[in-house]
């Protein structure tokens, strides 16, 4: 603790990755692991453009299921850690592979959704995006222009948002400390974010209670639940 604090008070530009795990303590379902919404449902039949066009509205029920579920909740400590750090960083970044929007309603404001959000929607017809927090949503919902709507988030074979992920990359290439934060580290190209960041020089630090693939490349590992360690770190 005693050096990660250290590194967090002279770091210039500091990055946090974080995944589901940093709203597990929220209820938000993580996608791996014991409980994990992958253990029960296929991802293929899911989460990928082929599942959505074989049958939106299986789709959009399972996302509704998802929304009401986000629309309960409230944000944990380490949601509000994690804008505070924000608040004490000369530059701040957080990336974030989550969809809930749970970290914006902690207060963050320089955040890139890499994986979209899920209360968002986009027109398949005319791919116009719009914000829509209707829960239940009317399924399936239909743009003004007559087309099916899709869920704002990015799917399994689909490429990340160009933007977002210039900036994701751009960011890890300049921290010189990252947090990484309740993932997995398994779905790319978000965990070579970390692997970027650490070849051009970051402190890489892990938070998580679990080891993962990005534990090799950590040169800190804390395993704690991230609701409990970011708070005390402030
Ligand atoms: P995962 O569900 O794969 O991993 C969650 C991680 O959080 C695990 O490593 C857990 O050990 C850890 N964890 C659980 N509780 C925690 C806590 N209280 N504090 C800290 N860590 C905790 O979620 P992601 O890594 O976010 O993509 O998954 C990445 C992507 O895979 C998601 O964005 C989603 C998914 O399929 C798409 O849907 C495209």
């Amino acid at each position: 603790m005693e050096k990660l604090k250290g590194r967090l008070g002279s770091a210039r530009a500091l990055v946090v990755l974080t995944g589901a795990g940093v709203s597990a303590e929220s209820g938000v379902p993580t996608f791996r692991g014991e409980e994990g919404l992958w253990r029960n449902h296929d991802p293929q039949e899911l989460a990928t453009p082929e599942a959505f066009e074989a049958d939106p509205r299986l789709v959009w029920e399972w996302y509704d299921w998802r929304r009401t579920i986000i629309s309960r909740i409230q944000p944990n400590p380490a949601h509000y850690a994690i804008a505070e750090l924000e608040k004490r960083s000369p530059e701040f970044t957080l990336i974030t592979q989550n969809v809930d929007g749970l970290h914006q309603l902690a207060g963050s404001k320089k955040f890139i959704e890499l994986h979209g959000s899920i209360w968002t929607v986009r027109c398949v017809e005319c791919e116009n995006s719009s914000e829509n927090r209707d829960v239940p949503i009317k399924i399936p919902p239909r743009c003004p222009c007559g087309g099916l709507l899709r869920p704002g988030v990015v799917w399994f074979g689909e490429p990340l948002p160009e933007l977002a992920l210039f900036k994701a990359f751009e960011a890890s290439s300049n921290a010189d400390c990252v947090l990484v934060v309740g993932t997995s580290g398994v779905v790319q190209p978000a965990a070579s974010l970390a692997l970027r960041a650490g070849e051009a020089g970051a402190f890489v630090v892990e938070i998580n209670p679990e080891t993962t693939p990005l534990s090799r490349v950590a040169d800190l590992r804390i395993p704690a639940k991230a609701g409990e360690l970011l708070p005390t770190l402030l």
